[in-house]
């Protein structure tokens, strides 16, 4: 059984479900629910490591680029 699904999203962030604990390099909780969370993964976020949308200013993280 999954406790964690991580999704990735084309061109825009992972996306985790599930109950986990997400902290920062110092063990900072930042999210301990099992709510959804988005992490950016284009490092254009304001509040990173979550994101805010921004990847939507033409980030390009295709997961299967073309040939
Ligand atoms: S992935 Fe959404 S702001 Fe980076």
């Amino acid at each position: 059984m999954t406790d964690v699904t991580i999704k990735i999203r084309n061109n825009g962030p992972l996306l985790v479900q599930g109950s986990c604990l997400i902290t920062d390099q110092d063990e900072n909780v930042l999210s301990d629910s099992d709510k959804l969370v988005a992490l950016c993964r284009c490092g254009l976020s304001g509040s990173k490591p979550m994101c805010d949308g921004s990847h939507t200013d033409g980030f390009d993280g295709a997961l299967n680029p073309p040939t």
